[in-house]
């Protein structure tokens, strides 16, 4: 059985991230490639107790540190119980953020050192590296007037300054400059039907082989 891909979808707030990765989910499951959609933090029952610790709440309920440690806490009990398992059996895995969301949130948003960080990765991601992601690209301004009022509790994040989310938007740009090879930038301002479109050209693309 050869081993599924890892699609992981990353941007700031209000991108469309969510939307776009249950269109892609379904579409590739129409076209007969099984496929699961998840998300982080969470994915898993331990994870997703620990998102309603870090999503709900005021800005500063956690320091970015406690943040760095409690994400790779949820991202390893979701790689071991949802997207591992998932990716050996030949699924398709779509998941809507993941490492790089760390690196830039509480990284280049909340100041915690870019190499601490990257030694957690290394320790917790490991080989389950993501074959493709896509990074949602969108002037905050207008992915914060979208996000807003979608959930009236998970506004933790949304709630940060306007620098924190122009600081997100340059770290996930200088991600994707990075690792070209990885990372597919996405320019989130088109409509839903153009964004799907652009998304399913990049997947086939990069992936289909
Ligand atoms: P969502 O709104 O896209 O569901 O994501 C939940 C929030 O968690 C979002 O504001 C970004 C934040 N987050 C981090 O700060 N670091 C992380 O590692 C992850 C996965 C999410």
């Amino acid at each position: 059985m050869a081993r599924g891909k890892f699609i992981t979808f990353e941007g700031g707030e209000g991108t469309g991230k969510s939307t776009q990765s249950r269109i892609l989910t379904a579409r590739l499951m129409s076209e007969g490639r099984p496929a699961i959609r998840t998300r982080e933090p969470g994915g898993s029952d331990g994870a997703e107790a620990l998102r309603s610790l870090l999503v709900e709440g005021r800005a500063d309920r956690w320091s970015p540190l406690s943040e760095t440690l409690m994400m790779n806490a949820a991202r390893r009990d979701h790689l071991e119980r949802t997207i591992a398992p998932a990716l050996e059996q030949g699924d398709w895995v779509i998941c809507d953020r993941f490492a790089d969301s760390t690196r830039a949130y509480q990284g280049a948003g909340g100041g915690v050192p870019a190499e601490f960080i990257a030694t957690l990765e290394r320790a917790v991601v490991g080989d389950n590296r993501p074959d493709l992601t896509l990074v949602f690209d969108l002037p905050p301004q207008i992915g914060l007037e979208r996000a807003f009022g979608r959930d009236m509790f998970e506004v933790r994040f949304e709630t940060k300054d306007i620098d924190f989310h122009n600081r997100l938007r340059a770290a996930y740009l200088a991600i994707a400059r990075d690792e070209p090879g990885r990372c597919a930038v996405i320019d989130a301002s088109g409509t839903e039907d153009e964004v799907a479109a652009v998304i399913w050209r990049t997947v086939m693309d990069r992936l289909a082989s």
